[in-house]
Parts: structure tokens; C-alpha cells; sequence
């Protein structure tokens, strides 16, 4: 489904809408061009999970994890992952599918797939509009609570 953002600050109440209903072992893959708002979307999710933290970009070490409030949130950025990472390319399936909630940016860079995921593409529009395409993927009846929660933030249709 499409969602529309006017603001840094909508696009983090649409991720911080999304947040509430991930649960451990969730995943959600940020796709989009540099400024997007991947970032900005991994913020509001964090802060729906109870992560305090001022969230950083991790983009030097590829990795970052939080405390939530019940189960810990890591923050994934792999613009930056070459060839040369190979030893952590080898362990990265399992840190993205230990306990608690993974959100990452440029998962195209490692051709990662989790089964159980949202995926995530933002699209920059004219100045601070980004069209927010969300689509859970194995989630079974929480695709529909989801879809209910963002539903105020949709894109009207076009006819
Ligand atoms: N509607 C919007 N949603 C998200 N960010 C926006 C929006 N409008 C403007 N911005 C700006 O775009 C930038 C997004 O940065 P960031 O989240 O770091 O992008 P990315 O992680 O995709 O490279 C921020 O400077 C933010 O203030
Ligand atoms: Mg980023």
C-alpha cells in the first residue's frame, strides 16, 4: 500500500504507526535513494519499540543495536558493505534474524531476505514529499491491523 509523507515529521509518525506492531523476529528492509528518509523511517520505528537512544547513522560499523522496551532493536546500514567485508557478510543472516527487530537500510547490498519482513521503499517527491510504499510479507493477521493503523496516511488514488 502507498502512503504519502509531507515532513520528516509524518514519515516518522508512519514509521513510529508501523513500529507498534512489530514484534521479535521482524524485519524491516528500507529501500531508497540517499535522503529518501530511511533513516528518518528506522528513527520512528526504533522509538515505537522503546528504543531511547539518540539512533545514529551506523553506516561505519554496519551495525548498531538498542535496548527496546522488551526485546533489543538493531539498526542496519549496509550503503558500505563491500567484498572486502566478506567475514561479516558470512554472519549477517544471523544477526538479522537474532531476537528482537531488525531495520535495514540498503539490504539490496547483501541480497538478504528474511522471511518474516516489511519492506520498506521510499520515494522522493518535490521537496519534502515521499511516497512510502509499505508491504508486509508473511505476517498473516497482522497485514490487515497494520493496513487498519496507516490507513489515515494513505495516497489518495488517482482515477
Ligand atoms: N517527508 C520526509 N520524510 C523523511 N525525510 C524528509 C522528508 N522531507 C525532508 N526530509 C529530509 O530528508 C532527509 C532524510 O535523511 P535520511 O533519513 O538520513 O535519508 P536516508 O537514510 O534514506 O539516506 C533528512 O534530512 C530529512 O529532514
Ligand atoms: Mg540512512
Amino acid at each position: 500500500m502507498r502512503y504519502v509523507s509531507k515532513s520528516e515529521a509524518e514519515t516518522h509518525q508512519i514509521a513510529f504507526t508501523l513500529g507498534r506492531h512489530l514484534v521479535s523476529g521482524d524485519c524491516v528492509l528500507l529501500y531508497g535513494e540517499l535522503g529518501a528518509g530511511k533513516s528518518v523511517f528506522a528513527r520512528g520505528c526504533a522509538r515505537a519499540l522503546g528504543v531511547k537512544d539518540v539512533m545514529a547513522s551506523p553506516s561505519f560499523t554496519l551495525m548498531q543495536p538498542y535496548d527496546g522496551d522488551v526485546f533489543p532493536v538493531r539498526h542496519f546500514d549496509l550503503y558500505r558493505l563491500s567484498g572486502e567485508d566478506e567475514l561479516y557478510y558470512s554472519g549477517l543472516e544471523e544477526q538479522i534474524g537474532a531476537e528482537g527487530v531488525s531495520l535495514i537500510e540498503w539490504p539490496q547490498q547483501a541480497d538478504v531476505c528474511p522471511p518474516v519482513r516489511v519492506e520498506v521503499d521510499i520515494e522522493k517527491g518535490e521537496n519534502d514529499v515521499r511516497i512510502i510504499d509499505i508491504v508486509p510479507v508473511n505476517m498473516e493477521n497482522r497485514e490487515q491491523e497494520i493496513f487498519a493503523a496507516l490507513r489515515p496516511f494513505e495516497a489518495e488514488t488517482q482515477n
